[in-house]
């Protein structure tokens, strides 16, 4: 799940902690002010953390335990607030499973007919055909990375995370940014990037409808791997030399 944050949620995560750290350090101080011992014979009079010695009065007592409760409540409200950021979507949004509203087969049909893989915006995926007799290692086919025909390929490039489109004429997934190519399936073909696209476990259920899980990423396979055999299909969309400057800058 923590892998899938962006850089602005990492961002609000580290602010959550840091304020709930500032948080619970007061409820410690004024907790630890009001339980500290006292010197045997001594009546009344407590040490305080910092500072000179003074006398714990009624009004000292309870304007420590009001900061107390003050840190106890921002910490707590501060953490919860982080976990509820942090739960994958039960609401069918990206972090969660997502149950698509059409069957595989219409989503084949429309790849098919827009000669484009079926683009799921609010799941950050897409879905392409994939034969599964292509697989003949069983590198997909053993990890619940196809179901009906298709697999789901997360948008965001392995290089620097970019959104990756899909080049009507190449028939390849070209990142925009630094030029990696990925093939169909999204394989690594060229460019910078480590390795081929990330992915999503799915699965189809009797009624053919598939549910994508975009609480869990699959790493994708490394350089080298070419379950399809897939050439360009016509005219990159990015420069393929995009590729070798990129390359040759990191
Ligand atoms: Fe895609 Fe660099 S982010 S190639």
């Amino acid at each position: 799940m923590l892998a899938a944050l962006t850089k602005v949620q990492w961002v609000i995560v580290g602010l959550a902690v840091a304020i709930g750290l500032a948080g619970l350090a007061l409820m410690a101080v004024n907790v630890l002010a009001i339980i500290r011992p006292r010197p045997a014979g001594e009546q009344g009079p407590s040490q305080p953390l910092f500072g000179p010695p003074q006398q714990l009065t009624r009004r000292r007592f309870f304007g420590r335990l009001m900061n107390a409760g003050f840190g106890l409540s921002f910490t707590t409200g501060i953490g919860l607030s982080s976990l509820a950021f942090l739960w994958p979507s039960v609401s069918g949004g990206f972090g969660g499973r997502i149950r698509l509203p059409i069957d595989a087969n219409e989503i084949k049909a429309q790849i098919r007919a827009t000669k484009l893989p079926f683009y799921y915006a609010p799941g950050r995926f897409y879905l392409v055909e994939y034969d599964s007799s292509d697989d003949t290692s069983g590198l997909y086919t053993e990890n619940s990375l196809v179901a009906g025909g298709l697999m789901a390929l997360y948008q965001r490039c392995v290089h620097l995370g970019c959104r990756v489109p899909f080049c009507e004429t190449s028939q390849w997934f070209e990142c925009p940014c630094h030029g990696s190519k990925y093939n169909r399936a999204g394989e690594y073909r060229a460019g910078p990037a480590p390795r081929s696209l990330d992915r999503f476990p799915l699965e189809a259920d009797a009624d053919g409808f598939i549910t994508v899980d975009t609480g869990i990423i699959e790493t994708g396979p490394p350089r080298g791997t070419n379950t399809t055999g897939q050439d360009p299909e016509g005219a990159f969309c990015v420069d393929p030399n995009a590729a070798t400057e990129a390359e040759e800058e990191h």
